[in-house]
């Protein structure tokens, strides 16, 4: 029997009078990899929001559970230290900080400094163009290099469950493919990851479930390789 790591009980999510989450269910199973797919302001980004506890001025209806533990008044602060980290749409790294600085800013939760130097190593492992700019400022590196220290400096936090909202967004597709290539690696180490993607194909290559939202709530849902050959997903979201 999978562990559930996530389970989101008909989530609903309004800004003033606009419903942006209509009342969703998901879970996501220890070791999955699970992508939310679906098109400009269908709700995928307040969904995340809403599971890392960071929409206060919203009304945040339904059930979420984390690690079987209910998150109604959680702080993001206590989610990390709980194991959940977020990459952000626009991806927030700390521009006047170095690479090597950001990455142990990810780690501030954890006082193991043995076992943080060795994860520095391990995902310059993965991330090989880090290493070879440990030392530069974070805001001079390129859009797609950003993309991989968001990730990296998540990864630092040790999560369970690694949330990425739309990783892909305005990179070249060499980098586009580079950035699949990471999520796949980090997702064969056994993380567990939720993925918003706009980029339906890759995420459903790459997923083991998926969701498609619109307009506010789940449409389809199931195995990603069956989604890659549903007329309906090929046509509205896969431009076949
Ligand atoms: N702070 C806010 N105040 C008011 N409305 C908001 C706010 N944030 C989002 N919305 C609205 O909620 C809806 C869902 O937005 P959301 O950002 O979750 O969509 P999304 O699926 O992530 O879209 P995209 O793919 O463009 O990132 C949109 O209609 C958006 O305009
Ligand atoms: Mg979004």
């Amino acid at each position: 029997m999978a562990t559930n790591v996530l389970k989101v009980n008909n989530l609903k999510v309004a800004y003033g009078g606009i419903q942006a989450v209509k009342g969703i269910s998901l879970d996501v199973n220890e070791g999955e990899l699970v992508t939310l797919i679906g098109a400009n302001g269908a709700g995928k980004t307040t969904t995340l929001k809403a599971i890392t506890g960071t929409l206060p001025q919203c009304k945040v209806e339904g059930e979420m559970h984390y690690l079987g533990q209910h998150t109604k008044g959680h702080t993001s602060f206590s989610l990390v230290k709980q194991k959940l980290a977020m990459v952000p749409e626009g991806r927030g790294v700390f521009t006047r900080m170095s690479i090597q600085e950001n990455l142990l800013m990810g780690a501030y939760t954890r006082e193991d400094k043995a076992g943080i130097a060795a994860d520095i190593d391990k995902w310059f492992g993965v991330f090989p163009r880090l290493k070879e700019r440990a030392a530069q400022m974070a805001g001079t590196l390129s859009g797609g290099e950003q993309q991989m220290l968001a990730m990296a400096r998540a990864l630092m936090s040790h999560p369970k469950l690694l949330l990425l909202d739309e990783p892909s967004m305005g990179l070249s597709p060499i980098m586009v493919e580079k950035i699949f290539e990471v999520i796949r690696n980090v997702s064969a180490q056994g993380i567990t990851i939720l993925l918003v993607e706009q980029n339906a194909k890759l995420a459903l290559e790459a997923a083991h479930r998926a969701y498609v939202m619109d307009s506010g709530l789940v449409t389809m849902s199931g195995k990603a390789s069956d989604m890659l050959d549903d007329p309906k997903v090929k046509a509205a979201y896969l431009g076949e």
